[in-house]
């Protein structure tokens, strides 16, 4: 097994927007082994009140460091937001099936929300040929690296719903554009990550479009190593109906495999 638990140390913990911090750690043996859309388990150190790690995707992981772009949500990440550099932070990791390898004979759509874009980052950093990012949020805070994916030749498309970047509206809008533009002419393969809501309206394009899709699951977790069962989720695999951990056997799963929860 690939995961394992790291003493790493902090290099730099700072803000990234107004609402997102870039912790970057020196973590040599997780770092050589991350996959795109894989995620760390962290201990909240010296919160001795806060037992359960917290799950974070991996957003760069290179010449053993490794970083996450997390927001001050709750009372781990509000302690996060503390760290400071040369800090010890316990890992676990790396953690989860991320995405597999883009298929080069398809268009690469990577769809995102919020810090979906960092979750997808990796996928864009290690595929052969740049594709096509569609980005979006409620506004231009939301919108946390696109200059990282543009760094890396991809075509990064906006879209914002206060309209304070890109084109106004939903992340949906921009993609269906495209696919009315180019459907015809080359088959896409969607990789998603982000709010509930956008990662289902994905998944609804893939069936339409008769196109695979990989959708990252981030439900609530605990133990991160299919143990708790607090992150199942109802999927149907080899036509079979089951239950499924996110953590273990996810977070990224086949579109089609997904029973979504009826809304
Ligand atoms: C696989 C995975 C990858 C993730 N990657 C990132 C990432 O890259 N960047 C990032 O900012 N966040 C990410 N998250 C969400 C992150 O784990 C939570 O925001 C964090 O655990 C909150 O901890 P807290 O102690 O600050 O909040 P808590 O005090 O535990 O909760 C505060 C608020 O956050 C909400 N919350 C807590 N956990 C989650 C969760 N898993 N999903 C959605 N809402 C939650 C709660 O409903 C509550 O409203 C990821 C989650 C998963 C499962
Ligand atoms: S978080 Fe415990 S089984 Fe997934």
């Amino acid at each position: 097994m690939n995961t394992q638990l790291e003493k790493a140390i902090i290099i730099k913990n700072e803000p990234w927007t107004p609402e997102y911090y870039l912790l970057e750690f020196s973590a040599p043996g997780i770092s050589q082994k991350a996959a795109p859309g894989q995620f760390v388990h962290v201990k909240i150190p010296d919160r001795r009140d806060i037992l359960l790690r917290r799950p974070f995707s991996i957003f760069k992981a290179e010449s053993g460091t490794l970083s996450i772009l997390y927001k001050s949500v709750g009372r781990g990440t509000r302690h996060m937001a503390k760290l400071h550099a040369g800090q010890a932070v316990n890992l676990l990791g790396p953690l989860g099936k991320g995405f597999p390898i883009p298929d080069t004979n398809k268009k690469t759509l990577l769809v995102a929300g919020g810090y979906g874009m960092a979750a997808l980052y990796l996928t864009a950093a290690r595929a052969q040929t740049p594709g096509l990012l569609f980005a979006g949020g409620a506004g231009k805070k939301d919108i946390l690296c696109a200059q990282d994916f543009t760094a890396l030749g991809w075509d990064v498309r906006l879209a914002t719903e206060d309209g304070s970047c890109g084109t106004h509206g939903l992340v949906t809008n921009i993609l269906d554009a495209w696919q009315a533009r180019n459907g015809k002419s080359s088959e896409p393969e969607l990789f998603a990550c982000g709010p509930m809501g956008m990662l289902k309206a994905v998944a609804q394009r893939a069936k339409e479009w008769n196109c695979t899709a990989w959708i990252s699951l981030d439900h609530y977790m605990a133990c991160g190593m299919g143990a708790c069962l607090a992150c199942v989720q109802k999927i149907n695999r080899d036509g079979e109906e089951r239950l499924a951990c996110t953590c273990k056997e996810g977070p990224v799963f086949e579109a089609r495999e997904i029973i979504w929860e009826e809304s």
